[in-house]
């Protein structure tokens, strides 16, 4: 059975212990709680895809306090990582790197490049130190799932495991990190995040590319459906609402004002109008429109402009896809 246990001392210790011993432990961090093993332990490695159900291609982040740890897993050459640590880090930033040839290959879904990140959460820091090695982590949800932004939300997804959620509260963005691939010459955006490709852009002085899920190594964390819930999901236009909802019963998730629903069978489920707001409570929206148990979901697509809202989109579209 999963265990959360509050952020104490005590049960840090524990953790790293399990860690050490090749276990699996949840943890939090700013973006969305992560499933986490030591980088260069194989087998708890497996484990984590094991109790995901993700496909073994799919990459993990390794997990580290600072640039000179991501040295361990990573080959650091020229200016451009050290550079963006220092703006980024600790933070939602997550690099692609050449990978250190060390690292086993199961961590890197075979691939010989490496995404990095140094945390900012105070959990995932002091957890990292206590470790005192990198820590693969992918998000702590059953694969092509919703996200986890509460300890309750990996719990949920992970009862049957025999698993340690160290609770970090909610999780204070709520949406994954960006993902930066800088295995080439190019700077590529590969998944949208709270760090957004200007900021970057602004930090190289160089032009950053946008492609959320292209390229070859993006592999299926970012492929087209992902962030699903259970029930089948699309996304509509504020004006179709009405029209949509008289249909049949459903669940609908906004972030606005919604027109009058008298007379419909609907569960109305109502995001902030702040973007940041909306990123941290998006996920657990679409966990509770699971809950609410109607047959479909309908997502009002958001139409504010900014780094956060176009990550919130990105999200929302995957979240409906298939
Ligand atoms: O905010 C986050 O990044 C969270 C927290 C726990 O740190 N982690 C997370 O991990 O979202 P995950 O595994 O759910 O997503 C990692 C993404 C996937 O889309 C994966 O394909 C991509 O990063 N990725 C990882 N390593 C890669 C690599 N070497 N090349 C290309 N893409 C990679
Ligand atoms: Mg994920």
């Amino acid at each position: 059975m999963a265990t959360i246990l509050p952020y104490t001392h005590d049960n840090i210790t524990l953790a790293a212990a399990a860690l050490e011993r090749g276990d699996v432990v949840a943890f939090a961090t700013e973006t969305v709680y992560g499933l986490g093993a030591l980088t260069f332990r194989e087998q708890a490695i497996e484990r984590i895809y094991e109790l995901k159900g993700r496909p073994l291609n799919n990459p993990l982040i390794a997990h580290v306090l600072d640039i000179q740890h991501a040295r361990s897993v990573a080959i650091i050459d020229g200016w451009r990582p050290a550079e963006l640590a220092m703006a980024f880090w600790p933070g939602p930033l997550t690099l692609i790197l050449p990978k250190r040839p060390e690292v086993p290959a199961v961590a890197t879904g075979g691939l010989d490049t490496i995404a990095v990140r140094a945390p900012k959460h105070s959990l995932a820091r002091v957890l990292l130190h206590a470790a005192g090695m990198p820590i693969s982590a992918p998000s702590a949800n059953r694969s092509g799932r919703v996200s986890a932004t509460l300890a309750s939300h990996v719990a949920e997804d992970f009862a049957e495991a025999d698993l340690i959620v160290l609770d970090g509260g909610p999780s204070r963005f709520g949406i994954e990190s960006t993902v930066l691939d800088l295995s080439s010459d190019r700077a590529v955006v590969r998944r949208l995040g709270a760090v957004g490709a200007d900021a970057i852009a602004a930090v190289l002085g160089t032009s950053v590319e946008v492609m959320p899920g292209a390229g070859q190594s993006t592999s299926p964390g970012s492929s087209e459906k992902h962030y699903a819930p259970r029930t089948p999901a699309s996304l509509i236009r504020r004006s179709d609402v009405e029209r949509e909802t008289a249909l049949g019963p459903s669940v609908v998730i906004s972030a606005g004002l919604l027109p009058s629903l008298a007379g419909v069978d609907a569960v109305v489920i109502a995001l902030p109008e702040d973007p940041d707001a909306c990123a941290a409570a998006l996920y657990e929206a679409l966990r509770a429109a699971d809950r609410a148990m109607k047959p479909r979901i309908l997502i009002v697509e958001p139409e504010g402009e900014g780094v956060m809202w176009d990550a919130v989109r990105d999200r929302l579209r995957r979240a409906a896809a298939g």
